[in-house]
């Protein structure tokens, strides 16, 4: 077992815009998160993964990036983002930037440039294809909905947008951006920040002409490159988001010898709800076994050879605790609980999304006019065009809409929870009177302490670090067991996933001589019986 700092860490994500407002403009700016170093110090933290600041058109909430050097005015100033390097460093707290390099706002100044014609140095920044209006070069279609290639009928040329036509693809073919990009990270990591989060990486190395999006022949190389150029040398954190990663990927981007990155976000637990050919709108219950299946699979391929990062939400996905727990009065708490309990005692390191240590849950707005979401909107037309009538639609973006994760943080239950004084960006859950923070910081029974505790055990107990993972019951259609083994310790996870009071034989799952170590419920146990939604961990 190596000594890197983030293999014992929790990294805690802030979404700017919806954390802390200070200036009543009702939105979220980096003052705010300053505001708020002295709770995210006693949570336990030991790094926050900030979303983008950086200037943007704020088309996709700041993943459009016009000047990479530059703080958006919406979010405060360069200044301020060295306050709050600083600051957070005095709360042992490190910040790890977002890292938008597989397209920029078409904002930006290279974009602008690009747009004067085929000769300008900048124009081959991007991905360009001659063509004639009406007839894109392929069928490709955008993330967000539509074609990929967006028609210029000055210059004559399509360009690539993997996302919204307003995020227009950088061209890692060309070294002279790639440098570029290279020497505005260093500029950051001089400024002292100590990682990186690293969107869509798999993209980068797109060969549009082949169809090929993610998992570009090239894209390995180009990430070492990348690493060796800037937060690899400087021996910092790093975190690819890969939709597409497999186990096998995934040794390759989290090799323990540092070449491209630390550890990879990989979805293949995230789309488990979802039909197994369709999109995320295409909604589907749940498969407990299956979710048992590929946690497994990650767990135990990795183990030793690569690192996972365990999460459950971010600011693209619907709460935890509304989509795979209960979020009823009666279960909430529990069942947020029980899923810390069963993600925190696995090896990688573990994710917070600002809000989920409170147990927050989705907010489900009336009609698609309260959406903000680029990605939600445009689904939302795509959808309707293809025949889905307004229920399901909204079935769908209930379950699924990004803006279930996005709306305010709630600190206390003051008008708009504490969040702004003015008028926030998106509402406040109405549910902020019960849920939140104030009311639950000095509570040892919230789920705020509850994700405390889970903290400070990674912390103290190392086999929660290092243990190699053994999954118990793999044909239980309702509790979620495990043990994690090193030469000293046992740590064994017990979980019943749903409300339905469970008989288990807890002599064959719990090693003799095993203490409890954590709980979610307070009373008494009979160690036979996990009651809903119950969780506990015992080691030995
Ligand atoms: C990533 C981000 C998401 C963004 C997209 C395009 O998936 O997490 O919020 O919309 O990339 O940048
Ligand atoms: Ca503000």
């Amino acid at each position: 077992m190596d000594n890197k700092w983030w293999k014992q860490a929790v990294i805690y994500q802030v979404y700017p815009r919806s954390f802390q407002d200070t200036n009543g403009d009702g939105i979220g700016d980096i003052p705010g998160i300053i505001s708020r170093l002295d709770y995210l110090e006693d949570l336990g933290i030991d790094a926050i993964w900030l979303s983008p600041v950086y200037c943007s058109p704020q088309a996709d909430n700041g993943y459009d990036i016009s000047d990479y050097r530059d703080i958006d005015p919406i979010f405060g100033s360069l200044a301020d983002m060295d306050r709050l390097i600083a600051e957070a460093k005095k709360h042992h707290i490190r910040i790890i930037m977002d890292l938008v390099l597989n397209h920029s706002s078409d904002e930006h100044f290279w974009f602008r440039e690009a747009l004067k014609g085929k000769e300008n140095p900048y124009h081959d920044y991007y991905i360009w294809r001659d063509g004639v209006e009406g007839c894109p070069p392929n069928d490709l279609t955008s993330g967000f909905g539509g074609s990929l290639w967006e028609w210029v009928p000055e210059l004559g040329q399509y360009y690539m947008h993997q996302f919204s036509k307003k995020q227009p693809d950088l061209n890692w073919e060309n070294p002279k951006l790639r440098q570029e990009l290279y020497d505005m990270i260093n500029w950051w990591i001089d400024r002292g920040i100590e990682g990186f989060r690293l969107d869509v990486i798999d993209h980068i190395g797109k060969v549009p002409d082949d169809k090929v999006l993610v998992n570009g022949p090239h894209l390995h190389e180009l990430i070492r490159e990348l690493s060796a150029s800037t937060f690899g040398k400087a021996g910092l954190v790093s975190v690819g988001e890969a939709w597409s990663a497999t186990p096998e990927t995934a040794l390759l981007y989290s090799n323990p010898d540092g070449s491209e990155l630390s550890m990879v976000f990989q979805f293949e637990h995230i789309c488990l709800d979802q039909q197994p050919d369709g999109t995320k709108w295409d909604l589907m219950p749940l498969p407990l076994l299956k979710l048992k299946e590929v946690m497994n699979k990650w767990q135990t391929r990795l183990h030793e050879k690569g690192w996972n990062s365990l999460f459950w939400d971010n600011h693209d996905l619907p709460r935890i605790v509304s989509r795979w727990g209960n979020d009823s009065d009666e279960y909430r708490a529990l069942s947020a609980k029980m899923l810390a309990t069963l993600l925190h005692g696995m090896e990688g390191t573990p994710y917070i999304y600002q809000g989920e240590e409170l147990g927050m849950t989705n907010t489900p707005f009336p009609s698609i006019d309260d959406y903000d979401d680029v990605e939600t909107l445009n689904a939302y037309h795509v959808l309707k065009a293809k025949g889905w009538s307004e229920e399901k639609l909204m079935q769908a973006v209930h379950a699924k809409s990004r803006d279930n994760a996005r709306t305010p943080m709630h600190w206390d239950d003051s008008a708009q929870a504490g969040f702004t004084t003015g008028t926030p960006w998106l509402p406040v859950n109405p549910n902020y009177t019960e849920i939140n923070a104030a009311s639950q910081v000095n509570d040892k029974d919230s789920v705020f302490s509850y994700y405390k505790q889970l903290i400070r055990l990674r912390k103290e107990i190392p086999v929660i670090v290092d243990g190699a993972f053994c999954l118990l019951l793999p044909d239980d259609e309702e509790v979620f067991a495990y043990h994690r083994k090193n030469d000293e310790q046992t740590l064994t996870v017990l979980c019943n996933f749903y409300g339905n009071e469970r008989t288990i034989d807890a002599s064959a799952l719990i090693p003799e001589g095993s203490r409890l170590l954590l709980s979610n419920y307070t009373d008494a146990e009979d160690a036979n019986v996990l009651r809903p939604y119950e969780a506990r961990m015992y080691l030995k």
